[in-house]
């Protein structure tokens, strides 16, 4: 495993329940982090004052990256603050659930912006960076629904397949640089803003819900590791492949 104690980390959707989770790992590693968030404040200031109580410097900052001037904006603030980017965990989402006959342009557009754009511009700015200094991680949270389809509707799996593409692009151009770029396709995690009324945990071969926790420990798994690149990797009670 990577030492990761004293890197500088980008995360967005710090907020959310992966979000959450996986900054409190972030913090135990002692990766100084800039917890970006969309609307929910006292999350991400609550991460910040953990971290800060650990010995270890964070910052918090908003930004609707719907914007297509945000991810940039983030980027900087996050050198200003830490310094330049080693981790850029890309992790907000945005799900509105819909059958296909009910999505309309401007619900496409905004997952589209949100989900897909966003990472490839945070990724996009933030990669010559790492490049140049010969380290550097991306991550990138998919879902299930980008292999299966799932339950949310075609604007957002169409979103999550796209960030497939964009991993196996990127990952291979920064390969031999000692940079890497993966994703996580997580299902049916429970404490989640994410996690369907309707959904159940019948839905799964395991049985259960999946916890932050769990999707966390292997973000950090493959943060970690140099020699895992250009994978997307299922966190999802053995829901894909059956
Ligand atoms: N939970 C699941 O079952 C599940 C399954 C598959 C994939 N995922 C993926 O996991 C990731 C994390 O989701 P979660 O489960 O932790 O759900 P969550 O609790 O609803 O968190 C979503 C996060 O994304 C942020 N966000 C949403 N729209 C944004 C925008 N326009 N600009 C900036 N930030 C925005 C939210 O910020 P604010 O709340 O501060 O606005 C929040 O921090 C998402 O990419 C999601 O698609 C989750």
């Amino acid at each position: 495993m990577t030492d990761l104690d004293g890197r500088v980390a980008l995360l967005t959707g710090a907020s959310g329940g992966i979000g959450r989770a996986l900054g409190r790992r972030l913090i135990a590693a002692g990766v100084r982090t800039a917890f970006a968030y969309g609307s929910r404040a006292r999350q991400a200031d609550e991460l910040v004052a953990e971290s800060r109580a650990a010995g270890v410097d964070a910052a918090a900052f908003p930004g609707d990256l719907a914007d297509p001037q945000v991810p940039m904006a983030l980027l900087g603030a996050t050198a200003e603050a830490l310094g330049p980017v080693d981790l850029l965990i890309a992790n907000a989402g945005h799900a509105v659930q819909l059958d296909y006959t009910d999505v309309d342009a401007a619900t496409w557009e905004r997952t589209m912006a949100v989900n897909l754009r966003a990472p490839f511009l945070l990724a996009q700015r933030a990669l010559p960076g790492m490049v140049e200094r010969g380290f550097g991680r991306v991550l990138f949270m998919s879902s299930v629904a980008g292999f299966t389809g799932g339950i949310v509707g075609p604007h957002y799996a169409a979103s999550k397949a796209g960030l497939h593409g964009l991993v196996h692009y990127l990952a291979a151009r920064v390969a031999r640089r000692g940079v890497t770029v993966n994703a996580l396709a997580p299902a049916l995690i429970e404490d989640t803003g994410m996690l369907p009324a309707t959904a159940s945990p019948d839905n799964l071969p395991v049985g259960r819900y999946g916890r932050p926790e769990e999707v966390a420990d292997l973000a950090m798994a493959v943060l970690g590791n140099g020699f895992v690149t250009s994978q997307v990797m299922g966190v999802d009670g053995g829901a894909h492949p059956r």
